[in-house]
């Protein structure tokens, strides 16, 4: 494989969207994981609203809105102060603890690095300030250029149209199937990291390859560079 860069999704797959259950549970007691876990699909069922009826708003927005619904829905009462400290949070997501080695030993192998988004260029400026990542990437790929979130074609060309290569040649690495699947779609070389075990989705299409965390991710690129 002729591989020229690799593009990561942000969200679940470079930062962790689960680990603010703990800040939840502490307003929510016994529900932090629940909450969580709602917040995450309504966000990507907006996403996916948004873009079909071209309704585009930032991510930022979008997961505000996916936090006042499902606290809605659940009832939790979501004062103003617990809505800023979940968001306060999300702006600062933990990343997975083996991402930084990772990303810092892809970076020595000479590989060029980006993130490519859903998330709105200054949600993804802060989160990657805060892990310490912003020597890592070359490029910050927001879809708020072409309001249309991801897995619409537009957002994905993002990557093809910065590093001027076709996709077979760039590797596009995410944790969530549906967008190891748009990717795959669109033609790019994609690792699905399938850190929750999950099943593959039935959508008649295949990751090139898949792990369980970017540890395999890097050991899967060694080997495809030495072969
Ligand atoms: C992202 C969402 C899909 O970062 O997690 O694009």
């Amino acid at each position: 494989m002729n591989l020229h860069a690799i593009v990561f999704d942000a969200y679940g797959t470079l930062f962790d969207v689960y680990a603010i259950g703990a800040r939840a549970d502490q307003l929510f007691p016994g529900r932090g994981a629940e909450l969580a876990l709602h917040w995450r699909d309504k966000q990507i069922e907006y996403t996916r609203l948004r873009t079909m009826c071209s309704m585009y708003k930032p991510f930022w927005e979008v997961t505000q809105d996916a936090l006042v619904f499902c606290c809605r829905k659940l009832g939790l009462e979501l004062t103003l102060d617990a809505r800023s400290a979940l968001m306060g949070e999300y702006a600062k997501l933990q990343p997975f603890p083996e991402n930084l080695d990772v990303l810092t030993q892809l970076q020595n192998m000479g590989l060029k690095l980006a993130i490519l988004s859903n998330g709105n260029p200054q949600m993804l400026d802060t989160v990657v300030e805060a892990a310490g990542m912003q020597s890592l990437f070359s490029h910050l790929l927001s879809v708020d250029s072409v309001k249309k979130f991801k897995t619409a074609p537009e957002a994905y060309q993002l990557g093809t149209d910065v590093f001027g290569h076709p996709a077979r040649n760039l590797l596009f690495v995410s944790s969530n199937c549906w967008d190891v699947c748009g990717a795959s779609w669109f033609g790019y070389t994609t690792f699905w990291v399938n850190r929750a075990g999950a099943p593959l989705e039935e959508l008649g299409v295949t990751p090139t390859a898949t792990g369980a965390s970017l540890t395999d991710l890097l050991a899967w690129v060694k080997q495809q560079q030495a072969s």
